[in-house]
C-alpha cells in the first residue's frame, strides 16, 4: 500500500505507513499549497531541480529531521544552508527499508534563485509499499520516457502546465511512452502562465486507457 497526498504545484507526499517521501516541497509562497512546513514531515525529501518552486522548503523540512536527496550540487547547497543530505546524480539508485528511488533524466534547467548552478534537472522513480511511481519533475516530452516506462509504472506524476514544461498534449503523448496505470497532472494552475484544465486532461487520459486523477491540493489517493 502506498498513500499519495498531493500538496499543490509539484509537491507530493508518499507514505507506506513507515517511510514518508516528500517530492519537490514548495509550500511557502505557493498559492496552491495544501499544508505549511509545520504540518508536514518526511524521512526523505527529494528535489528534482533547483528552481524555487521545487527546492522550496527543503532546508526547513530537513531541519525537522529529513534528508534532502538530490543532485550533488543541490545536496551541497542544502548542506551549506543547514540541511542533512544524500548527494546523488542521474542514473543512481538509493535503497532504503521498504523500497528504493532512482534518478532519471528530465529536459529542463536547474539553477537556484541566487544563480547557483544546481546540476542536471531530474525526474525520479520511487518504489514504495510495493508500488512504482514516477515523478517527472519539470520536463519537456522526450522519447527516452519509453525506457522509464519499461520499469512498469503504477502511477506517473506529469507536468501539464505548458510554458515551462510539457503541455497537456505532450503529456498525453508521454503516456503512450510511459504506459503507467494511473496519471496525476501536476505543475498547473499555480500561476497565470500555467493555467490548465486538470480534469479535462484526466478524462483524455482515461480515453487512452490510463486512469487519470486530477487531485485537488490536499487530496489523497491510496494505491492498495
Ligand atoms: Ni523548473
Ligand atoms: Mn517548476
Amino acid at each position: 500500500m502506498v498513500e499519495v497526498r498531493y500538496l499543490g504545484h509539484s509537491a507530493v507526499l508518499l507514505s507506506d505507513g513507515k517511510t514518508r517521501i516528500l517530492i519537490d516541497p514548495f509550500l511557502t509562497g505557493n498559492p496552491m499549497a495544501a499544508a505549511g512546513v509545520g504540518e508536514v514531515e518526511a524521512e526523505l525529501i527529494l528535489v528534482t531541480h533547483a528552481h524555487g518552486d521545487h527546492f522550496g522548503d527543503s532546508v526547513a523540512l530537513s531541519k525537522k529531521g529529513g534528508m534532502v536527496v538530490s543532485t550533488f550540487e543541490i545536496a551541497t547547497y542544502a548542506e551549506k544552508h543547514g540541511a542533512k543530505s544524500i548527494p546523488m546524480n542521474l542514473g543512481g539508485t538509493y535503497r532504503f527499508e521498504g523500497g528504493w528511488l532512482k534518478w532519471v533524466p528530465a529536459w529542463h534547467s536547474s539553477s537556484f534563485p541566487d544563480g547557483t548552478y544546481g546540476g542536471m534537472p531530474m525526474g525520479v522513480v520511487v518504489e514504495l509499499g510495493g508500488r512504482r511511481l514516477y515523478h517527472a519533475g519539470d520536463t519537456a516530452l522526450f522519447s527516452d520516457m519509453r525506457l522509464i516506462g519499461e520499469l512498469g509504472l503504477d502511477l506517473a506524476f506529469l507536468p501539464i502546465g505548458d510554458h515551462f514544461t510539457m503541455d497537456p498534449e505532450d503529456a498525453l503523448k508521454a503516456l503512450e511512452l510511459l504506459r503507467p496505470k494511473r496519471v496525476v497532472p501536476i505543475h498547473y494552475n499555480t500561476f497565470p502562465p500555467i493555467r490548465q484544465d486538470g480534469e479535462a486532461f484526466a478524462q483524455r487520459a482515461r480515453k487512452k486507457g490510463v486512469e487519470g486523477h486530477a487531485l485537488k491540493p490536499g487530496e489523497v489517493l491510496r494505491l492498495d
